[in-house]
């Protein structure tokens, strides 16, 4: 044990700052994921067929492709169209392109959601289109999303850890410091999964109280 002491007096500053990256990762790409899931979510919903389209294909490309190979993707390829992206700033674009796809859904199936009945209540009553979807639906579409979204946080803290890849120094990659500096293989890892579990399990729980907050007042 007093071995085992000694290991987090050498080693907790690679956790501490792993994990400030992981939590970086996650926010900034859960907050760009939404502001590109919302764009994309508008674009499927609009009536030009080509954006529509274009939505569609961005999404399925990137729902069907692993997040592993976007990474890759968005760091070399960002290279060779001249443009010098750190590991963290591609990081973080990788992982909220990525959930920007997933996000698009969520409000897809958060809209579709809604009774159908509500549209056609709020058009007879005279509203046009966009003054139902806007006035009718959304808010009650949104009670859906925001949960979902929490959802999303929580999978996008998780799916961080690929960054690793390109060398961007979070949980994951700070594990692999320490596994190599103290020659143990497995306590680094215990440790790293520990870490996130605190991460996800504060995180959802956090939703939790907040979800429950919204319904009382539904
Ligand atoms: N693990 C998945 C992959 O490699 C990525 C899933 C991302 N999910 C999300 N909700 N952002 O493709």
């Amino acid at each position: 044990f007093q071995k085992d002491q000694n290991f987090f007096q050498k080693y907790y500053k690679y956790y501490v700052s792993g994990a400030g990256y992981t939590l970086f990762l996650a926010v900034i790409g859960v907050v760009f994921g939404a502001i590109v899931g919302g764009i994309l979510a508008l674009m499927k919903l609009g009536k030009v067929r080509v954006v529509r389209w274009i939505a569609t294909a961005y999404i399925e490309y990137v729902r069907g492709t692993p997040l592993l190979v976007q990474i890759f993707i968005v760091y070399f390829g960002s290279g060779i169209i001249g443009i010098e992206l750190s590991k963290v700033a591609a990081g973080c674009i990788a992982l909220a392109l990525n959930s920007g796809a997933y996000v698009a859904e969520i409000i897809r199936a958060g809209i579709n959601a809604v009774n159908k009945g509500q549209m056609e209540a709020a058009r007879s009553l005279g509203m046009n289109q966009r003054q139902a979807m806007q006035f009718i639906i959304f808010p009650q579409a949104i009670k859906n999303i925001l949960p979902a979204l929490g959802n999303e946080f929580v999978t996008v803290i998780k799916e961080s850890s690929i960054v690793s890849v390109i060398g961007v120094s979070e949980l994951i990659f700070q594990a692999g410091n320490v596994q190599g500096a103290s020659f143990k293989p497995f306590l680094p890892y215990l440790i790293v999964s520990l870490i996130y579990f605190v991460m996800t399990f504060t995180l959802s729980r956090l939703l939790g109280v907040a979800e429950r907050r919204m319904n009382t007042d539904a």
